[in-house]
């Protein structure tokens, strides 16, 4: 395998799920009612300033639209072409475009805010901190930063998925406290965190953060 090999597994996997993983999500913030509280609280965080606002890994761009429907000149990236297909077809008003958070080509400070919502899932511990590099790079001082994750600990490969599609890709579950020292290590202070649904085997965690000026 390549140094990058799991990047393309990632992309090749996500290209064979997108409709399905489409239909999965398409309605699935109706029944998470502190998820969508924290989308508007990160609207009025990062509305504060205006200006646009990323979500990296969008999928097939659900949440981006909540998020313009809350106000916010939101896009989004992600490295399935075709995630970025679905999400085109299903918000033609909006912006989404094919890259990497690995490789983020945005320019210095040119975002207000940025969410990742489960897609910092599939970066290896080794490439975390080069991510949150970019994250603090592409956004503006004191611009919030938000993050969806997996809850707990070790890594899995998950070799199918949505429907029973072919898989290979890589899930890293994570502890929060983790995740903010990797962010305080990258330039942001830790403003909340909440734990989602811990009863469950898996459980989620959101953490708000905000690029240090
Ligand atoms: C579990 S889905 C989450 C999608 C969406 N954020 C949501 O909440 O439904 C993970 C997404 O992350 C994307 N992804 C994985 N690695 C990525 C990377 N290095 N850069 C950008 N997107 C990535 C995948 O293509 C996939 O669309």
């Amino acid at each position: 395998m390549s140094a990058d090999g799991w990047l393309e597994d990632t992309r090749t996997s996500y290209d064979t799920v997108a409709v399905s993983y489409a239909d999965y999500v398409r309605d699935s913030l109706d029944g998470e009612p502190y998820l969508r509280s924290a989308l508007a609280l990160f609207a009025d965080l990062a509305g504060t300033g205006g200006g646009p606002v990323a979500d990296v890994g969008c999928g097939p761009g659900q949440v981006t639209a909540v998020l313009h429907e809350l106000g916010i000149d939101a896009f989004g990236i992600d490295l399935s072409p075709a995630m970025i297909d679905l999400a085109r077809r299903d918000h033609p008003g909006l912006r989404f475009e094919v890259g990497s958070m690995t490789d983020l080509r945005l320019a210095d400070a040119s975002v207000a805010g940025l969410l990742a919502f489960w897609s910092l899932i599939h970066i290896p511990d080794e490439t975390v901190p080069a991510v949150f590099g970019h994250f603090r790079r592409v956004l503006r001082p004191d611009g919030p930063l938000l993050l969806g994750f997996h809850v707990g600990d070790g890594s899995r490969l998950k070799t199918q998925g949505y429907g029973g599609h072919p898989m290979k890709v890589w899930v890293h579950r994570r502890q929060p406290d983790r995740v903010a020292a990797w962010l305080r290590d990258a330039g942001f202070t830790i403003e909340a965190q909440m734990l989602l649904h811990p009863d469950d085997s898996v459980p989620g965690a959101i953490l708000f953060a905000r690029r240090q000026p």
